[in-house]
């Protein structure tokens, strides 16, 4: 808590309006008795100035492109860690000791499997189906099948939920994927890890062993852990509000895919190769920055910018890293995606209105031509966002469970429509 106050006059109002410091960042002002005091609202759609909750999980500044998950910088756990390593550090506070982290993956590892009568669920969606549309069905199903991990108010469910959907999550993007190409699904593998498990389920068949490359599976290890979370985003703001209401965790999550599934979040990935691969070849690429800065053009450099980031977007670099190391285990040479993509880094980050903007590369940008060349559709990339994205969504939905002064999110509005007014009947109304 800061010793300072703010004051904000108007009208016949001194408003005096307490400030807060966190470990890090901006400090806030406090404006919950604002309207007590002088009867006003503030306003800012976009959350552009406003911090919506407290947190201790994760920590951005946008300015320097530094992302902080419990005070460890992603660079650091990325490299150094893994993604359950990630998982504990976001959900308990800490990273795990040795037993700790061996209890964790066990745990998680035994919740793997999904009731076998949700498989039958899947077969209602059709198979043409948006892998997101059956995401957001099936997570929201959760909750008809796992009763007993659905009262918010006792710990031990919580936790209990929490594990099962890091644990089932990926067994369920799996299954969309299996159902949405008309394989059979696979079941996990509890003596894999938890990326392993994942190619597993989504590359093998049963009519023939499948291996897996290590390189491949540390490669997707990476993308999960830089995906896990993003402190106060659309998606994670959406699983809040939803929680805050009192919804079970498995409802909230589907919110927040739902959320994430939009092309100016999680679906940019998709969004940003889908682009590269229009952009096709180096020579046209003047032609799409042109269309970019074109005011009367909606197109946008999917990929580029951040509401956040006003520099190099931290998790951007290690993909970037992540890219090539898979395109080298693979032997492929002079993609033309990434050359395209290579290319349109560069002239955006020379370019005058890129860099007045303060628009960079985002994860997105680079996470597209890693996944194609792991194997997966252009459909399935919001899909692993939301494998990854889960722990964060879970880890803030708890922290604000467990926060004694949680209210029902109830934002306010500047009403601009009709006055009152009296009704008319139809034959009146001319
Ligand atoms: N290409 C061209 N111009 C852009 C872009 C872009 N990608 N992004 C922003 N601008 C311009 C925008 O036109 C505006 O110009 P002006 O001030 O002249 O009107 C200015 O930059 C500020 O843009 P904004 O829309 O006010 O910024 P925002 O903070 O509301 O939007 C964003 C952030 C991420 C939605 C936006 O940059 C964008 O649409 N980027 C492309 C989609 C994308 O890559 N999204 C992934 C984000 S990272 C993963 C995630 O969070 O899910």
């Amino acid at each position: 808590m800061t010793e300072q106050s703010a004051k904000l006059n108007f009208g016949s109002t001194n408003a005096g309006l307490e400030m807060r410091s966190g470990t890090l960042g901006p400090d806030v002002i406090d404006v919950t008795s604002l309207y007590k005091q002088g009867g006003v609202f503030t306003y800012d759609p976009g959350f552009s100035s406003t911090a919506s909750c407290e947190s201790k999980i994760t920590y951005i500044d946008g300015d320097e492109g530094i992302l902080l998950h419990r005070g460890y910088p992603i660079d650091q756990l990325a490299e150094r860690g893994d993604y359950l390593e990630t998982c504990y550090l976001l959900l308990y506070g800490e990273l795990p000791t040795q037993r700790e982290k061996d209890d964790f993956v066990y745990r998680v590892t035994r919740h793997t499997m999904i009731h076998e009568q949700m498989s039958r669920f899947f077969t209602g969606f059709r198979r043409d189906a948006h892998p997101m549309a059956v995401m957001c069905g099936s997570v929201g199903a959760l909750s008809a099948f796992y009763h007993d991990s659905t009262d918010i108010a006792d710990p031990h469910q919580r936790m209990v939920a929490s594990l099962r959907m890091v644990a089932k999550m990926p067994t369920i993007a799996a299954m969309a994927y299996k159902y949405h190409i008309g394989q059979p699904f696979v079941y996990p593998r509890n003596d894999l890890s938890y990326a392993e498990n994942f190619l597993h389920m989504c590359f093998a068949v049963p009519c023939e062993p499948y291996r897996i490359n290590p390189v491949l599976a540390r490669a997707m290890d990476r993308i999960f852990i830089l995906h896990a979370d993003h402190e106060q985003n659309a998606s994670t703001s959406t699983v809040r509000l939803a929680g805050s209401s009192g919804a079970n965790p498995f409802a909230c999550v589907a919110a927040g895919i739902a959320c994430l599934w939009g092309p100016a979040h999680g679906g940019a990935n998709e969004a940003a190769l889908n682009m590269l691969m229009e952009i096709g070849s180096k020579d046209r690429i003047p032609e799409f920055i042109a269309r970019a800065k074109d005011k009367n053009d909606p197109f946008r450099l999917m990929g580029f910018g951040h509401r956040v980031y006003k520099n190099y977007d931290p998790r951007a670099k290690i993909m970037q890293q992540t890219c090539h190391e898979v395109l080298d285990e693979l032997g492929i040479k002079d993609d033309p995606l990434l050359e395209v993509a290579m290319e349109l880094e560069r002239i955006a980050l020379t370019d005058e209105y890129f860099i007045e903007k303060k628009l960079y590369p985002n994860v997105d940008f680079y996470s597209g031509i890693t996944l194609k060349a792991l194997g997966f559709p252009t459909t399935m990339f919001t899909v692993l966002f939301a494998v990854a994205r889960t722990v964060g969504w879970i880890a803030q939905w708890k922290e604000m469970i467990e926060d004694p002064h949680q209210r029902i999110g109830r934002p306010r509005q500047l009403y601009t429509g009709a006055p009152m007014r009296d009704y008319v009947s139809p034959e009146e109304r001319g």
